[in-house]
């Protein structure tokens, strides 16, 4: 059983579907945001999760991640999940959680990384775009994908449209992909994914 902490800034809706899908291979001991009054707080605390705010503002990346990192190993996290934490790691940051710390992104990476995903997949009129959990590392979006799942792009979409197709999918695949890396099943090495 792994203790997970999960950072967010926003509505956690990701972090809902942790939240449910904890079990055998992980529970969430905490989770931080850097937004005071992030929607995912409350979801947090119905769960009986412990919470902890930590703003960003008027801080080095440095400090700020020196917080973040301080908070959760004093609460005893072994992996760290992002979901919708709208902040860049420092390099020193994601090293220190190597191989421990993951992301998930709503795009078939490594296509699309960064933002304005779902305007610049209809821009070019793919017909399939998707969600990608990944072990994140220095370089934004850049990590091993752990996991992916499809979705299909249609004509008529709109960026929301699409975005709400994503993240019902994102939904089933973030805890599945926690629960492969909780549970061993898949592993940083070398700057690859390791499955088995
Ligand atoms: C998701 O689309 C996720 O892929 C992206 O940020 C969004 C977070 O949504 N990284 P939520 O806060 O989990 O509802």
């Amino acid at each position: 059983m792994k203790s997970v902490a999960v950072l967010i800034s926003g509505r956690g809706s990701n972090l809902q579907s942790l939240i449910d899908a904890a079990g055998d291979s992980y529970r969430i001991i905490l989770v931080v945001s850097n937004v005071e009054g992030a929607a995912g707080l409350d979801k947090a605390r119905a769960a009986g999760i412990a919470t902890a705010v930590i703003p960003h503002i008027g801080k080095t990346r440095e400090a700020f991640d020196a917080e973040i990192d301080a908070a959760l190993r004093a609460e005893g996290a072994e992996l760290v999940v992002l979901a919708g934490f709208m902040r860049i790691l420092s390099d020193g940051f994601v090293r220190g959680w190597e191989g421990k710390l993951i992301n998930i992104h709503p795009s078939l990476l490594p296509a699309y990384r960064g933002t304005r995903v779902h305007e610049r997949v209809i821009e070019a009129k793919e017909a399939l775009s998707g969600a990608s959990v990944h072990f994140v590392v220095p370089e934004l979006d850049a990590g091993p994908v752990i996991a992916q799942i499809s979705v299909p792009v249609h004509p008529s979409d709109t960026p929301q449209t699409l975005a709400d197709r994503v993240l019902a999918v994102e939904h089933q695949l973030y805890p599945e992909a926690l629960t492969m890396l909780a549970s061993d099943k898949v592993k940083l090495e070398n700057g690859l994914a390791v499955f088995g």
